[in-house]
């Protein structure tokens, strides 16, 4: 099956200043495949994803997601990171829906906090919610209006070992059921490799590689023994 192409990035360079951050950029990503983005830090893995979300402009070349130029915020992109940014005077549901009140948004938003498991704190406030609860609301936020892009930057951070795991297979099991594309942001190399189907190590501004992952939410020893060898590549390539 020929594999469609949601975005295309061209020649794209973005300086801050006279600091280079990304130069040379050319990339697609397909429809309904995961990414990850991986790299040292400050590397300019952020700034690729607030590129592709339209909160910036690139200094040279195009970004293009279905062949319409973003060229101003991507409204078909929500993004989630590692804070919830979630809004404490709003209920849990008012968070999803914007405090929309039509009968259609309240419906649609009541069975995306059934998919992430908090239909019974509806009503509470996000203070109520343990760190995973809020980043499952703010996913569930992210979710709201059916966006065709999930742009994640390291939305999992934060959270400890086994919330962390739970939280990689939820978004997994999500965005498969609901054919979203997504792009996620990580220095865990084992969630990248965990969860993305490819992955992009940012280096020296470049798109150094592109690592295939046919192993990706396999939980056989087989596959975690090819992921861990995947792991490794990343890790030495990113090192070295
Ligand atoms: N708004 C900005 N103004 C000036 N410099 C910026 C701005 N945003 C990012 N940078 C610089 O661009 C470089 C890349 O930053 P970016 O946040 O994309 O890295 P990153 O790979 O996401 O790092 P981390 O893993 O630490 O989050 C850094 O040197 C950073 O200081
Ligand atoms: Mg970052």
């Amino acid at each position: 099956m020929k594999k469609e192409i949601l975005i295309t990035i061209r020649g794209v360079n973005k300086s801050y200043v006279k600091h280079i951050v990304l130069r040379e950029i050319d990339l697609d990503v397909y429809r309904h495949e995961f990414l990850a983005f991986v790299g040292k830090s400050g590397g300019g893995k952020s700034t690729l994803l607030r590129l592709i979300a339209g909160l910036e402009q690139p200094n040279a070349g195009k970004i293009k997601q279905g062949g319409h130029l973003i060229n101003k915020i991507n409204d078909q992109a929500r993004m989630m990171f590692q804070e919830d940014r979630l809004l404490p005077w709003m209920s849990v549901q008012d968070n999803v829906t914007f405090a929309s009140k039509k009968p259609d948004d309240q419906k649609e938003a009541k069975k995306l906090l059934s998919l992430v498991g908090l239909t019974e704190y509806a009503n509470a406030f996000p203070t109520k919610l343990s760190g995973g609860q809020k980043q499952r609301l703010a996913l569930a936020r992210a979710l709201f209006s059916h966006p065709d892009l999930l742009l994640l930057d390291e939305p999992l951070g934060a959270l400890d070992a086994l919330t962390r795991r739970n939280m990689q297979d939820l978004i997994m099991k999500i965005c498969q059921q609901r054919k979203i594309t997504t792009i996620l942001v990580t220095h865990d190399i084992n969630e990248a490799v965990r969860m993305a189907n490819r992955i992009a190590l940012i280096k020296d501004q470049l798109i150094k590689e592109i690592f295939d992952n046919p192993y990706r939410g396999i939980d056989t020893n087989e596959a975690k023994e090819k992921r861990a060898l995947i792991s490794d590549e990343i890790l030495n390539k990113i090192l070295n």
